[in-house]
């Protein structure tokens, strides 16, 4: 989707986004390439992955747009991808917490493996990459870091307690980073996004019926589409918010 706000600040950026080859991260890599970044991107997902990277490449040209097929989960693979972001494009400016995986499991059952793997992709990464990038938001005289929490970290949502444990821990690694990292220069944010429409949502969990109960709950009767979140990304990442850190932003249509 075509951006119809410019931000001249993030032209020339580096932006290193987790989880970008599907859902909202497709959104994101998109975004960025469009406000003139250069943006590099890890998922698991490799074919996918490579396509949206053949696709923006075609439009934007091969210097604008990196993928690397990887798992956050396994610290030296999102160290190996930020050394090679570092030579490709140069120091990270811009780094988007947004890998997730939103696997439902009943909380009286769930295993302490499924704990600490949920934890593992819904957490910890956002910490690793964050400690990672700040050498280079502080050599480059700030940065921005957009964590991706969820609504769900605030009313709760059935059989997601440790999706739901993490998302709420990103909050607080928010504030905690805002803190320690903001004498840098270095902004730190949380996007809160409802329930919003992408492929895997249709394929898994967004039914019908689910969908009505939500429209039922929200002020705006519309679906959220990936763009709408990505749009707050930009300005969050962008100058204009400069003096806006540790702060929490919902994008719900008005659930909550
Ligand atoms: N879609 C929603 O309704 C919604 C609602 C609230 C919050 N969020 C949050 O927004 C962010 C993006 O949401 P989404 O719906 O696009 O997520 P998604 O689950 O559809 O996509 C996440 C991406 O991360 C990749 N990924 C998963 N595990 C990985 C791993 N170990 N290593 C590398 N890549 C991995 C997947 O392949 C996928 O491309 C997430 O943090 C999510 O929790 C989404």
């Amino acid at each position: 989707m075509m951006q119809s706000t410019r931000y001249p600040s993030l032209d020339g950026k580096v932006v290193f986004i987790t989880g970008g080859a599907t859902g909202i991260g497709e959104a994101l890599v998109e975004a960025f390439v469009e406000q003139g970044c250069c943006v590099s991107f890890i998922d698991l997902q490799a074919e996918v992955g490579k396509r949206l990277c053949a696709r923006l490449t075609e439009r934007f040209g091969e210097a604008r747009v990196h993928f690397y097929p990887g798992d956050v989960t396994k610290s030296d693979d999102l160290r190996e991808v930020l050394a090679l972001t570092k030579a490709r494009c140069g120091d990270v400016q811009i780094l988007i917490n947004n890998v997730a995986n939103d696997q439902r499991f009943d909380t009286r059952t769930l295993s302490a493996e499924s704990w600490y793997r949920s934890l593992a992709v819904n957490l910890d990464p956002a910490f690793f990459a964050s400690q990672a990038v700040y050498p280079m938001m502080a050599r480059s005289g700030g940065g921005a870091v957009i964590n991706f929490s969820s609504i769900n970290a605030i009313c709760g949502s059935s059989n997601m307690a440790s999706y739901n444990a993490a998302k709420a821990g990103l909050i607080g690694l928010t504030k905690s980073l805002a803190r320690d990292f903001g004498g840098d220069n270095i902004r730190v944010n949380t996007i809160l996004p409802g329930w919003v429409v992408t492929e895997r949502q249709l394929n898994k969990w967004l039914t019908p019926e689910a969908e009505q109960e939500w429209m039922n709950r929200v002020c705006l009767k519309e679906r959220i589409l990936p763009s709408d979140v990505a749009n707050m990304a930009l300005f969050l990442a962008s100058d204009d918010a400069r003096m806006i850190t540790g702060q929490k932003f919902v994008i719900d249509g008005g659930r909550l």
